[in-house]
């Protein structure tokens, strides 16, 4: 990673502290021993490689050298009501806009289509691009993961530490076998090398951003529109599952989110659930999308 060209961030002071290593366990672990110190302020840690890299529900997160980026961002909201969900949620949208951005540079997407409902998307040309969410926060691209956000919450009573671990897989140009069927990187899914560093710029600024704005509002209110457009289960038709709930309704159909980050679904009788984040996994009738 050439940290030279990270330094915009602390020098237009997006954040205040950068950290690197070369090989840490985990960059959430790396960041949470500075919260943990009480650093007040916003601080990004990024790796080259994880030893421990973690996953959502204690999964492995597979983060090998020099090809993905391995990062927390440390922030300190004062809200303290839906801060996981929603800022994670928030990070989804920060990363999706980014990949966009770069796509749209590259010349793999039109700026009509970064911010066109899916539904109608016809990707005709191969060479159109997006990215997608698929809530409440994997990045998708050409149908499968890009991206996982595991955020993290230590609270001291005085202090909200929020930990925003991202995994992007940039330039892997192979997968293991066992991830393959639902992982992709950006390079596999171009064909091209991507800059590291400036997706790493783009996301950390959009997600700052955000942040601030989410901050001011109380919600996710001013988002929704954008969400809802990047959502790649909107208008279609999703299986709900959880471990100890049954769901005789499945399929539902997915509408977008609400303001405090639940996913609306319409039963067959077009009635409207709201699917809180964290308690039921959501997939596509056909598989992981
Ligand atoms: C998921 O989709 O399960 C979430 C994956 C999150 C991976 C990132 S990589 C940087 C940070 N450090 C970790 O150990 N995990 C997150």
């Amino acid at each position: 990673m050439d940290l030279l060209k990270l330094e915009s961030l602390t020098g237009d002071g997006v954040i205040s502290r950068l950290l690197y290593r070369e090989e840490v366990t985990s960059t959430n672990d790396m960041i949470m021993e500075i919260a943990r110190q009480g650093y007040p302020e916003k601080a990004l840690a990024l790796c080259e490689i994880q030893t421990a890299g973690r996953g959502r529900k204690g999964r492995h997160w597979e983060s090998p050298a020099g090809s993905g980026i391995w990062m927390s961002l440390l922030l300190h909201p004062q809200r303290k009501d839906l801060l996981l969900s929603s800022i994670t949620l928030l990070a989804a949208l920060a990363i999706t806009r980014s990949i966009n951005e770069e796509l749209l540079e590259m010349g793999f997407a039109d700026s009509s289509q970064t911010l066109r409902n899916n539904t109608d998307t016809k990707t005709s040309s191969s060479s159109i691009l997006n990215a997608q969410i698929k809530w409440p926060n994997d990045v998708i691209v050409g149908s499968k993961k890009v991206c996982g956000i595991l955020t993290e919450m230590i609270s001291d009573g005085t202090n909200n530490n929020i930990i925003v671990g991202i995994g992007i897989n940039v330039n892997q140009t192979a997968f293991p076998e066992e991830l393959l069927e639902k992982g992709i990187s950006l390079a596999m899914a171009t064909g091209r090398q991507w800059n590291r560093e400036s997706l790493v710029v783009r996301v950390i600024k959009h997600l700052v951003l955000l942040e601030d704005e989410f901050e001011n509002v109380g919600d996710l209110s001013p988002f929704l529109e954008e969400y809802n457009s990047l959502l790649i289960s909107k208008d279609k038709e999703v299986v709900l599952t959880a471990d100890n709930i049954d769901f005789p309704d499945n399929p539902y159909t997915a509408r977008g989110i609400t303001k405090t980050g639940a996913l609306i679904v319409e039963d067959k009788m077009g009635k409207s659930h709201d699917i809180s984040f964290g308690e039921v996994s959501v997939r596509g009738l056909l598989g992981y999308v």
